[in-house]
């Protein structure tokens, strides 16, 4: 059979690829990139799905519109609103089969091939692979523990004119990093000036530690000039709520949404309305704040007390800047004191012992670290990361 040339451009994760061995009994996995499954506010979704189908069952369980289903886009849009970015009306926003699907669409509106697009290096793989598909030359900018570089950023827009720049400025996937308010400024004039489509990524902002983060672009844009028009913010229910919902959203400027709701219908006409129904329902009970106030606590102490296990037992063979919220600490091995530096070795050693993790080279467009490596402490309880980080000691060792 011959299969269309654009799948030449892209090869099955090495993460995927990983995910095969952790069936393996007894696996600790810092591998993962989702929330954990036992803090699922079942009780409430089950209530909203109810509520759902009592009330407006005609709705929940027809077809709907390709741009959402509006009860949706009002609590979205009001979602937003509370933190901080309030002037995004319910028409300014597209529901999407998750945040993924909202990249998607931003691929194949914006994306000719041979185009380039600048991301962070790292960046979520998944963005990588969906704009490659699309024909994309994805060229990676500098990023250190407070995001992207924007003076690099900048230089790297005017040498190579990209389609689009995509972000991921709160606790990064992998990177945990989480951009500063001055670069997050930066930025918007960056798109303002040379006239370039940022997109926003920001499925981890609300899981923050102690202090919320910076407000998103999204929400500075209203205080640069010229900013709004030339940026794309992608949310999604993901991380907070559940993934399995596949809900999340694109709020960007008219003529880009309308480009990417024609695509949407081509797709998948639009997002389940039952998944949309139910999540409408579960903003409106006003559930949230207390489910995002737990959420943030667990992973907290599970970042903490991973961050402390990796400081007492690996000592100074890591480096890391401890995250401040999000799901993943990013990891550098040092190679001091003659310790392994190369992560994908170590992965397979850390196998070999019952932990796994992903090596950090897949996440990077180019000039991958093989020294790098991402460690999730969302799914594992307390006790089995601090027995995980002792396997990790061992594997480090062997
Ligand atoms: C940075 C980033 N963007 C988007 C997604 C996709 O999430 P979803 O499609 O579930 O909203 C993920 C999931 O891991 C992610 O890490």
């Amino acid at each position: 059979m011959q299969f269309a040339d654009r799948l030449n451009k892209v090869e099955t994760s090495a993460i995927r690829e990983l995910f095969k061995l952790l069936g393996k009994p007894g696996i600790i996995s810092f591998a993962g990139g989702f929330p954990d499954s036992a803090m699922f506010d079942v009780a409430g979704i089950e209530a909203a799905s109810r509520a759902a189908l009592q009330q407006e069952a005609g709705a929940a369980l027809q077809y709907g519109a390709t741009e959402g289903y509006q009860p949706l886009r009002e609590q979205l849009s009001a979602f937003m609103a509370d933190k901080g970015a309030r002037d995004v009306a319910p028409e300014q926003l597209i529901v999407t089969t998750g945040s993924q699907q909202a990249l998607d669409l931003l691929g194949k509106t914006m994306i000719d091939p041979g185009d380039k697009v600048i991301v962070e290096g790292p960046t979520f793989l998944a963005t990588i692979q969906c704009f490659r598909l699309y024909g994309a030359e994805v060229i990676s900018a500098p990023v250190d523990g407070q995001g992207v570089d924007v003076d690099g950023l900048e230089k790297l827009i005017a040498e190579h004119r990209p389609k689009l720049v995509y972000l991921i400025p709160t606790f990064g996937n992998p990177s945990g990093a989480t951009l500063s308010l001055e670069r997050r400024k930066k930025v918007l004039e960056l798109a303002a000036k040379h006239q370039t489509l940022v997109v926003e990524d920001d499925p981890y902002g609300d899981l923050y530690f102690g202090e919320a983060p910076p407000p998103s672009l999204l929400a500075l844009s209203a205080q640069v000039p010229g900013s709004r028009a030339w940026l794309a913010h992608c949310g999604s229910l993901s991380k907070v709520l559940s993934p399995g919902l596949r809900i999340g959203w694109l709020a960007a400027g008219p003529e880009l949404l309308a480009r990417a709701v024609m695509c949407k219908q081509f797709s998948d006409a639009h997002t389940s309305t039952f998944a949309q129904a139910t999540a409408a329902q579960y903003l409106k009970s006003g559930l949230m704040p207390a489910t995002l106030a737990r959420v943030r606590e667990v992973y907290a102490r599970r970042a903490k007390t991973m961050g402390d296990a990796l400081h007492a037992q690996l000592g100074d063979a890591v480096e890391f800047v401890q995250p401040q919220g999000g799901l993943f600490l990013w990891v550098r091995l040092t190679g001091k004191g003659g310790k392994l530096a190369d992560a994908g070795e170590f992965a397979r050693r850390a196998i070999e012992q019952g932990v796994a993790f992903v090596p950090g080279t897949p996440f990077f467009a180019q000039n991958p670290d093989p020294s790098s490596l991402r460690l999730s402490f969302a799914t594992a309880d307390e006790d089995r990361i601090r027995e995980g980080v002792t396997r990790l000691a061992k594997a480090l060792n062997a």
